[in-house]
C-alpha cells in the first residue's frame, strides 16, 4: 500500500516525497524497458540488487569526494537521495565500442577506443534520447559551458572509479550512462551525479571470457538478467557468502 507520495514514476523507478526538505525517496522497480520501451518485462529481483549496487557506488564516490545525490538505503528497495533539478541530458562514457557507438561506426564491439569518449542524449522518450552535440546543449539552453566542463569533469572522475572498481573482480567497463543534477547550497548552483549507477546503464564485460554482465542481457535475449546482476554483486562482496 503506497503510504508516501509520489512525485514521478519512470520505467525502472518511482520516485515519492522524502522523509525530509530537499529530499525524495527513490524506489527501484524490476521493470526492465529496452529499445525505448518498445521491448518490457518484469525480471523478478532486478530492484532489490540495483538499490544495492547503485548505493555500493554512490557510498564509494562519496568517499573519493565526488558529489552525488545519494543519503542513505531506506530498505531492500528505497533510497533516500538528494532532491536535484534534472539536467535533461544522457551523459555516457565510453572506454571500448560497443551499442550505439559500434552501429554508427561499424567498429567492432570490444576495440579499445583512443581514449574515454564522453558524449550527450537528450532526454527524450518520444524522441528516443538522440545524441546531441555540446552545440545543441548551450544554444537550447540544456546547460552552460561551465557546466559542461564540470559534467565532463564528473563524468571522467565516475569513469576511472567504476573502472578500477571493477578491473579489481575481474570486469571490464566498457560503457555507462550517468545523469547530472543541479543543487544550490546557499544560492550556490553545484552539479552532482544523480539517478543510478547499476548493470542498467553500464555495459559490463567477464574480463576472461568476454560474458556480458549488464542489461545486454535483456536487450539481446543473451540469458537470466538477475544472475547477471547477481553475479556482480557478489564480485563486489555484496552478496551472503554461498553455503
Ligand atoms: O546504446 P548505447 O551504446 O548508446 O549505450 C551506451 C551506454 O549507455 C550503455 O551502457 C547503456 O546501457 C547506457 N544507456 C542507458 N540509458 C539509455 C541509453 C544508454 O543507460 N537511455
Amino acid at each position: 500500500a503506497p503510504r508516501r507520495k509520489k512525485i514521478y514514476e519512470g520505467k525502472a523507478k518511482i520516485l515519492y516525497e522524502g522523509t525530509e526538505p530537499g529530499t525524495l525517496v527513490q524506489y527501484f522497480k524490476d521493470d526492465a524497458t529496452a529499445f525505448n520501451a518498445q521491448k518490457k518485462a518484469v525480471i523478478e529481483g532486478k530492484g532489490v540488487l540495483n538499490n544495492r549496487l547503485s548505493e555500493f557506488f554512490m557510498n564509494g564516490l562519496t568517499n573519493i569526494g565526488v558529489p552525488n545525490h545519494f543519503i542513505r538505503r531506506i530498505n531492500m528497495r528505497e533510497q533516500l537521495i538528494r532532491q536535484v533539478e534534472i539536467v535533461p541530458l544522457e551523459v555516457i562514457v565510453r572506454n571500448f565500442a560497443a551499442g550505439s557507438l559500434s552501429k554508427r561506426l561499424g567498429l567492432e564491439e570490444g576495440t579499445l577506443l583512443p581514449r574515454p569518449i564522453v558524449e550527450y542524449s537528450f532526454k527524450n522518450d518520444e524522441l528516443g534520447d538522440p545524441m546531441v552535440s555540446e552545440e545543441y546543449i548551450i544554444a537550447f539552453g540544456w546547460a552552460t559551458q561551465q557546466d559542461l566542463d564540470d559534467i565532463v569533469s564528473l563524468a571522467l572522475r565516475v569513469n576511472d572509479f567504476l573502472s578500477g572498481v571493477f578491473y579489481g573482480v575481474g570486469i571490464k567497463l566498457i560503457d555507462f550512462k550517468i545523469e547530472i543534477g543541479r543543487v544550490w547550497d546557499n544560492d550556490f548552483m553545484r552539479l552532482i551525479v544523480a539517478d543510478e549507477i547499476s548493470p542498467d546503464s553500464c555495459r559490463l564485460w567477464d574480463m576472461k571470457t568476454g560474458q556480458k554482465l549488464d542489461k545486454d542481457v535483456f536487450r539481446r535475449d543473451l540469458g537470466n538478467l538477475t544472475d547477471a546482476y547477481t553475479e556482480v554483486a557478489r564480485r563486489l562482496g555484496l552478496m551472503p557468502a554461498n553455503t
